[in-house]
């Protein structure tokens, strides 16, 4: 099987619980042998879209295809995905070993190549030496390398994640995050993660498709969510702090506050919504006057919460490593090639630059 066949093709894919509308219909391509994340905020559907692609929840209407086959129909286990939780969901009364090999087990593997399978997949997840243990006896970490052993076992085409890392803390999330990315690139399943972080999904992602309400706001590579986000939703969630969007107005040569202070010189008439990131604003002598309310000495760099002229609120992130005292004045310039505008009512992005 080549990787192409591993594809993932979502055709109009609907679904609703009673008169809920979860997913409302959506039609888009998964590549396979890439790394795809599902990324948006909680109860907007990303758990549902995972259960229909793996066959634990039906679709409503529309066709899910992989690889050349249209799977909507089949059984989970006739899709060739296997599947990881947030919730490790082992069995307490298992082994490691039993635990990873219960798949193979049920499907009839002979004993022999169940125990080279076993053993290639608990070493592939750093769990040397841990077989003969119960789960009880893991740590959580440990637990989550169970679990993702036990999907790999199975050389399944597509892996599907949901939250895995959520349940262990900040710095084994992040050893956790380089691992799936060299499990994945040394078994080159296609590889679907679900999660509401947006750092997890910067850093794991080949595509990250950003789900509002059961819709694709934003489906692209991570540099181009931070960098070009289509539409003030996808501005805000991906990056912390988030993109600055100054309520603001164009005159035609320049786009300034309501008081007349010049934001940045861009040919554009009109109410606009102006989005700025954070790093892309520079503290210099004569600038865009600013009052710092808060500011965050984080040792790297200094987050500062300042207010611009008509009291609008802007995040600052400089290399300026000291605390500002509140009420403290300066002023700040915007790297123009960084600043974005956005429709004030749609919120979907004006200019293409
Ligand atoms: N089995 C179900 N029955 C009824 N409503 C459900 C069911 N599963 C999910 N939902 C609803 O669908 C929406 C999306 O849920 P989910 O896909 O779990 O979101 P996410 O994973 O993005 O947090 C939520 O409003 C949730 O309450
Ligand atoms: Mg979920």
């Amino acid at each position: 099987m080549t990787l192409a066949d591993n594809s993932i093709a979502l055709h109009e894919v609907r679904k609703t619980f009673g008169d809920n509308l979860v997913v409302p219909g959506i039609t888009a391509e998964i590549d396979g042998g890439k790394f795809t994340v599902i990324l948006g905020p909680s109860g907007c559907g990303k758990s549902t879209l995972l259960n229909m692609i793996a066959g634990l929840e039906s679709v409503t209407s529309g066709t899910i295809r992989i690889g050349a086959r249209e799977v909507q129909d089949l059984a989970p286990k006739e899709r060739g995905c296997a599947m990881v939780f947030q919730n490790y969901a082992l069995y307490p009364h298992m082994t490691v070993r039993n635990n990873i090999g219960y798949a193979l087990k049920v499907a009839g593997v002979p004993k022999r190549e169940r125990c080279e399978r076993i053993k290639a997949s608990a070493e592939s997840v750093g769990l040397h030496g841990l077989l003969d243990r119960r789960p009880s006896e893991l740590s959580g970490g440990q637990r989550q390398r169970v679990a993702v052993a036990r999907a790999i076992v199975r050389e399944p085409s597509v892996l599907l994640y949901d939250e895995p890392l959520s349940n262990l803390d900040a710095k084994l999330r992040q050893g956790m995050r380089m691992e799936l990315t060299r499990l994945h690139e040394r078994i080159g399943a296609t590889s679907v993660f679900v999660t509401h972080d947006q750092v997890e999904a910067m850093t794991l992602a080949d595509r990250i498709m950003l789900l509002n309400n059961g819709e694709i706001e934003q489906y692209a590579a991570p540099s181009d969510l931070y960098e070009n986000p289509a539409t003030t939703f996808v501005a805000t969630f991906i990056g912390a702090p988030a993109m600055n969007l100054l309520n603001a107005e164009g005159d035609g040569s320049g786009i300034r506050l309501p008081n007349g202070t010049l934001l940045a010189t861009m040919p554009f008439r009109g109410p606009v919504t102006l989005g700025i990131r954070p790093e892309s604003i520079e503290i210099v002598p004569d600038g865009i006057p600013c009052r710092n309310v808060y500011s965050e000495d984080l040792g790297s760099h200094s987050i500062i919460v300042a207010e611009v002229a008509d009291g609008q609120k802007l995040h600052v992130a400089t290399p300026l490593c000291r605390r500002m005292t509140p009420g403290e004045t300066f002023s700040v310039r915007f790297v123009e090639d960084a600043a974005r505008l956005f429709d004030p009512t749609s919120g979907k992005r004006l200019q293409s630059t």
